[in-house]
């Protein structure tokens, strides 16, 4: 995608090919910054502090952070070492554990000189698919957001929570992935972007539909109900962090309610999911573990004060009680359909494996 007209990744190796770039999102929507990551240390604080998010980013990023350890050392322990460290950065995107599965499987049977390579290569190879499966999801989420534009006859009325754009992928995102080959092939769009407190990730998604001249609006979260009642909706799309066995989606918290309000609306409720989000070890969407994070997001908020630095605010005394739940479940039942690269389908054990045969057939439950 394009900042100020100059082609963004979210995520690139340099050229001297011993670091990797991201941009910082913590500093988004305010500053745009890259910053360069040299070790395994840099990539999972990278990881943990949020300077990159989004299940696939996560993933990725983690996928480089093996490639960064092994130029240190490349012996079996450093391998297992490295793993463990960045699979305990963040819990929840199933994604991180997917890239790490992944390089441990390409790496280990790699003779330790050549292990580092190897893992540059990998990581680049998984970073590319990410690419292309968010662009193939997005041709079939364009299909139906075309199908939307051609019954109503006006603007496709799109709500999404969170961020799950390019910055939460390598390039083109989850969710906003439709919605930008929307907008590039002339269909009218129009995005409700919630603000998704504690962290406002949503002001990522205005960001980025601003620097791609997709016609939004930011709206707080607890106005999601009333646009969907009001019927200022046509569809919500969402991403996803893990998506079990049955089509359940674990997703940012907030997720959830807007699913509730979208069935008791009859709006329809797509999550987009790549393959690599599918945990196809879980059934029980409950051992999800869902991530909790420090009480501090929502004690104080974060923005630009009147001489343009940065400030933090105090909303509550630091010993008021808070909680901070990252994450919750929207139940399949609750879903229309799941948006995939192979294409769109209906939230089931049976539908995800017909569509994933290799997939569904390699990972059974425990
Ligand atoms: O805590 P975050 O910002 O990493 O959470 C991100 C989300 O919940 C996204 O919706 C999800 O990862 C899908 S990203 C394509």
């Amino acid at each position: 995608m394009r900042v100020s007209g100059t082609p963004y990744r979210s995520i690139w190796p340099e050229a001297s090919g011993a670091a990797v770039s991201i941009i910082d999102q913590t500093l988004l929507p305010h500053t745009f910054a890259v910053r360069t990551l040299h070790t395994l240390a840099d990539a999972a604080e990278a990881i943990r502090a949020m300077h990159v998010r989004g299940a696939p980013l996560i993933g990725v990023t983690a996928a480089y952070g093996i490639a960064l350890a092994l130029q240190d050392s490349a012996t079996d322990v450093a391998l297992e070492r490295a793993g463990i460290d960045l699979a305990a950065t963040r819990p929840t995107a199933v994604n991180l554990r997917w890239a790490l599965e992944r390089m441990r499987t390409k790496l280990a049977p790699v003779p330790a000189t050549a292990r580092a390579a190897t893992a540059w290569i990998e990581a680049a190879v998984i970073a590319e698919e990410d690419v292309a499966a968010n662009r193939a999801l997005g041709a079939h989420g364009l299909t139906l957001l075309r199908e939307l534009h051609e019954r109503t006859g006006r603007a496709v009325q799109i709500m999404t929570h969170c961020n799950a754009g390019w910055l939460a992928t390598v390039d083109y995102g989850t969710a906003l992935a439709p919605i930008y080959l929307a907008h590039d092939a002339g269909i009218p769009v129009h995005v409700w972007v919630s603000e998704t407190r504690p962290r406002n990730q949503g002001l990522l998604t205005a960001w980025e539909l601003r620097e791609h001249g997709v016609p939004h609006t930011l709206i707080v979260d607890s106005a999601c109900g009333l646009l969907l009642q009001r019927g200022q909706v046509d569809v919500v799309l969402v991403g996803a962090d893990r998506v079990t066995r049955l089509g359940d989606v674990c997703n940012k918290v907030g997720t959830y309610m807007k699913a509730l309000a979208a069935r008791e609306h009859a709006i329809s409720f797509y999550a987009a999911v790549p393959s690599p989000t599918i945990d196809w070890t879980i059934t029980d969407a409950s051992a999800i573990p869902i991530e909790d994070r420090a009480g501090v997001e929502v004690r104080r908020i974060a923005g630009i004060g009147a001489d343009r630095g940065r400030v933090d605010v105090e909303l509550v005394p630091e010993n008021a009680a808070v909680a901070n739940p990252a994450f919750d479940i929207t139940p399949a039942a609750l879903i229309t359909g799941l948006v995939t690269e192979r294409g769109v389908c209906a939230p089931s054990e049976a539908t995800l494996s017909a569509m994933f045969p290799e997939l569904a057939k390699a990972k059974v439950p425990a």
